[in-house]
């Protein structure tokens, strides 16, 4: 009821959007696919797939050499187990020697490799290998196939969701993925602030609200603590969302579930069974399937029976499993699965009594035990379900990507996310003297909890160039990096040399670094900056306001307070006095230096790699689209094959195609039909799509002159119709015109035409007539199986050119010289004959319509 509810408003809040825009969101679990696309004129809606459901199978495979996606790619592990690529997300950016790759061999059969940038690929059972961006960007790419399919046109521009915790490489890993799918990134957004937005969309908070947004996936559990604040009242006021908080858990979630549930069915097997099925991967992916079944059905009932026909070793594999046994197995996890929600509040500074409500959301917030472990830890009244657990996240994404891209009018929701890492600066000190070590600074930049879609400005007393790391203090994944970038800084010596050289005092080195929306990290922009002597007024203000400038001494070289909005443009320092800002927005205060940024530990793909994988995926469709094409070519041959032997067959009974056809030219193509088709049935699998459509040609022509021949029978009368009614329509005119010259010579008054005008038109038509005389006559004596000795073509075309010649006699002008010339009597006149002819389609030019138009038209 609710979603229906929600699902109208939101159309009708969309009625109204203005420009054309579409904007696909993503919502990419490790085990299902959400999607929605935003398209003016298209109800706004989850994105279905090819069968009509709502949610798609994370999982992307290969059955031989057919490459599926969704549930069939997911089916296929039991058979194919090296070519099932499943919950692929745990792989994002992960390095080959980490906790969470070693995690994914344990819950999956594929082939996991390290691939050359130290993260991981997959390998097929035939040997090939696909990087996990490159198998992701296959998902994106089938999502934005089915998108385009609604849109009827191409899809760009994407946003994705992400769980906060991601950090830079894994944002960098679904950016790249992205692109690999050949989609731009419009946005990334923290999976529980999209769900926020979704809860914003159809609400208003006249006084504010915090709520908990508890999000219970496959790979993880999330909450997120959002303050709700609407200015005004009403729906059309602007609403602002504020993470406050964040608490997560990435070890537990539906797949840990799964991974315990899946080791009881292996004990069970193995103990009854005395074999080890861990080394049987077919074995293993059909116990993971089943795992997830049994699963489901213990949510329900206390027990669940498990059946597994011929698992392994041929054995059919049977058992009975308890919810208790279950949930004993899951004994050690169970005070994590509420955990985030009293992180995500001891992060925001708030405790429950603060809290409005904690929303549901997410596949796994149903299993009984995620439920009880919150139900033990909120009270039941705060509980809420009312927002639907699936699909809010992705049309909560939709509805932001909507308002980024600034072409819907949508309900003003401002979002204002944090990130959930300590991410610092790093660098050496410069040498105070020769002797002394060299020290390394760390520096806290953006401290957990930071703004996203902001920017900080270092401030560095150096004379030459130097670099900056950019790095997490802590990001509590094992196996993961934390150096992100290094910015080195380069032309400091040249300008402060300019600086100087131009009078000024104490120049110093400034960067700035930012934290995007989207919760990415970089150093943007660096200068020399220097305030220069000035005797101007505003150089004695300066001195007036005091504003002697803290910059100069070495303990300056941390970030100074600025944290400004990305919005506004030039950098200023905001420590510095108000006087003082005038003068530094001087463009001969600052010198631009360069900045290159290098990457030390898991860089992002580089564009090469980028574009190459986007050319791997470009390879398989176009092998795909080909394949699909030599299968219409087969089944277009294959069906006209058939529909010919058809023909032949009923050639029997007196049906037109025996009555237009001899008995030599069925035979022969009764004999290139089946000789086709035994070539179809030997050599159809290995042929060319160009051969199939070979031998098609073949047949037709075969049947063509049979097909033509009754065409033309079909054609003829009307044909032979049109004919005669040129011919009678200028036969009357002539002699109506002949009468009339002569009548007007005789009284001295002048006539349209000359007599050798009318002797000319009388030329056409006797050729026309003799012609048309002598091979209608041949015609009539042609059998219905022979091949006709005129083409109705041909008699068109003839009757065509009398047409226009008496036209271009009927539409003379009458001359001035007379006033008195009486009117005509048109039911008399030809002018009403060629109604006919008129109505044909090849007589569309104006010359053919009915000549009584013009004629009229003069008077
Ligand atoms: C949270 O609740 C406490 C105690 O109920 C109260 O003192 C505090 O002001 C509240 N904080 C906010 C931000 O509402
Ligand atoms: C200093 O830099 C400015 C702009 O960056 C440039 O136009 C000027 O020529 C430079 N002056 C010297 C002395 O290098
Ligand atoms: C020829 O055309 C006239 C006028 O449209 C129509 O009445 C007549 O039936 C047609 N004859 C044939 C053989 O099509
Ligand atoms: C052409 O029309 C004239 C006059 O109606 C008629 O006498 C003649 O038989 C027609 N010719 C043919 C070939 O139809
Ligand atoms: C012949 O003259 C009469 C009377 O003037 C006129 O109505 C008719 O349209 C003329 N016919 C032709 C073919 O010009």
């Amino acid at each position: 009821m609710r979603s229906t509810f929600l699902r109208l408003s939101l159309a009708f809040l969309f009625v109204f959007e203005a420009a054309f825009a579409t904007v696909l969101a993503i919502d990419y679990g490790s085990d299902w696919i959400k999607a929605s696309l935003m398209k003016p004129g298209v109800p706004f809606d989850i994105l279905l797939n090819k069968d009509s459901k709502r949610k798609i199978q994370s999982s992307v495979g290969w059955k031989n050499s057919d490459r599926l996606f969704g549930t069939d790619a997911y089916n296929i592990a039991g058979r194919f187990p090296s070519d099932s690529f499943s919950s692929l997300k745990y792989l994002l950016a992960a390095p080959y020697n980490s906790d969470a790759t070693s995690y994914f061999t344990k819950i999956s059969t594929a082939n996991v490799l390290k691939s050359p940038r130290g993260t991981t690929a997959l390998r097929r059972s035939e040997g090939e290998e696909w990087s996990v961006e490159e198998l992701i960007g296959m998902q994106f790419a089938y999502v934005k196939g089915l998108a385009e399919d609604l849109a009827g046109e191409k899809v760009q521009d994407v946003i994705v969701t992400v769980p906060p915790f991601f950090s830079q490489f894994e944002r960098d890993a679904v950016a790249d993925a992205i692109e690999v799918a050949g989609l731009r990134t419009l946005a990334l957004i923290n999976d529980g602030t999209a769900i926020a937005v979704n809860y914003a969309m159809t609400r208003s908070f006249p006084t504010p609200e915090y709520h908990v947004i508890y999000d219970a996936g496959a790979s993880s559990i999330r909450a997120t603590v959002v303050q709700f604040t609407s200015d005004g009242t009403g729906k059309s006021g602007a609403t602002q969302i504020q993470v406050a908080g964040v608490g997560y858990d990435r070890e537990v979630g539906g797949t840990e579930l799964d991974r315990r549930l899946r080791e009881i069915l292996i004990q069970e097997f193995n103990g009854k069974h005395q074999k080890d099925i861990r080394g049987d991967k077919k074995g293993m992916a059909k116990l993971w399937k089943e795992a997830g079944r049994v699963k489901a059905i213990l949510s329900a009932n206390l027990e669940a029976a498990s059946t597994v026909e011929s698992l392994a070793f041929d054995i059919d594999f049977r058992a009975k499993i308890k919810r208790s046994t279950f949930e004993d197995a899951c004994s050690d996890i169970k005070d994590r699965f509420a955990k985030p929600i009293s992180d995500a509040l001891e992060d925001a500074g708030l405790t429950l009594h603060n809290i409005t409500s904690v929303i549901l959301a997410g596949g796994s917030s149903r299993t009984p035990m995620i439920q009880s472990a919150v139900r033990s830890a909120v009270q039941q009244e705060k509980i809420a379900m009312n927002v639907n657990a699936d699909e809010a996240a992705v049309l909560g994404a939709a509805l932001h990507g909507a308002s980024l891209s600034r072409q819907f009018k949508t309900k003003d929701i401002k979002v204002q996310d944090i990130s959930v890492y300590n991410i610092q600066a790093s660098y050496f000190a410069p040498p105070t003297s020769s002797q002394a070590m060299i020290r390394t600074i760390n520096t806290a930049i953006f401290p957990a909890s930071s703004k996203t879609g902001t920017k900080k400005m270092l401030t560095f007393k150096r004379t030459e160039d130097f670099s900056l790391k950019l790095q997490y203090k802590d990001i509590g994944s094992p196996g993961f990096p934390v150096d992100i970038l290094e910015a080195h800084i380069s032309g400091v010596t040249a300008a402060l040399a300019n600086l100087t050289e131009r009078g000024a005092i104490e120049p110093v080195v400034k960067a700035t670094v930012t934290l995007s929306e989207s919760g990415f990290v970089t150093v943007k922009d660096a200068h020399a900056f220097a305030e220069v002597k000035d005797d101007s007024l505003t150089g004695k203000l300066k001195g007036l306001f005091g504003g002697g400038s803290s910059s100069a001494d070495e303990e300056s070289e941390v970030p100074d307070t600025s944290t400004s909005s990305t919005q506004s443009s030039p950098p200023i320092p905001s420590d510095i006095p108000a006087a003082e800002k005038k003068l530094t927005l001087k463009e001969s205060n600052t010198v631009p230096l360069d900045i290159t940024l290098s990457f030390l530990t898991t860089p992002p793909m580089t564009i090469a790699e980028k574009r190459a994988s986007r050319e791997r995926l470009r390879l398989v469709d176009y092998e795909e689209s080909a394949k699909q094409r030599k299968e219409e070519a087969r089944n277009s041959l294959e069906g006209y094959l058939y529909r010919v032997r058809d023909l032949l067959d009923d050639s029997h009974q007196d049906t037109p195609f025996k009555q237009c056809s001899q008995e030599s030219e069925r035979k022969a193509l009764a004999q290139k039909v089946s000789e086709t088709i035994a070539w179809l049935h030997d050599k159809g699998d290995l042929a060319e799509t160009s051969q199939f459509w070979d031998k098609r040609n073949v047949v037709e022509a075969l049947e063509r002159p049979i097909v033509h021949r009754y065409q033309e029978i079909e054609a003829f009368p009307q044909a032979l119709n049109i004919s005669q009614m040129w011919n009678w329509s200028t036969r009357l005119f002539l002699t109506e015109a002949y009468n009339n010259l002569t009548a007007e010579a005789e009284a001295g008054l002048p006539s349209k035409w000359t007599r050798e005008e009318l002797e000319g038109l009388e030329k056409t038509l006797k050729e026309h007539e003799s012609w048309l005389h002598e091979w209608v006559d041949k015609q009539k004596s042609v059998k219905m199986n022979q091949d006709p000795v005129i083409q109705t073509t041909e008699m068109k075309a003839r009757a065509k050119t009398l047409e226009l010649h008496l036209q271009r006699l009927v539409k003379r002008k009458i001359p001035k010289a007379k006033k008195t010339t009486p009117s005509a009597t048109p039911s008399s006149s030809p002018k009403e004959t060629p109604s006919t002819p008129a109505a044909e389609p090849e007589s569309t030019s104006a010359a053919s319509s009915p000549p009584s138009r013009d004629a009229h038209d003069e008077l």
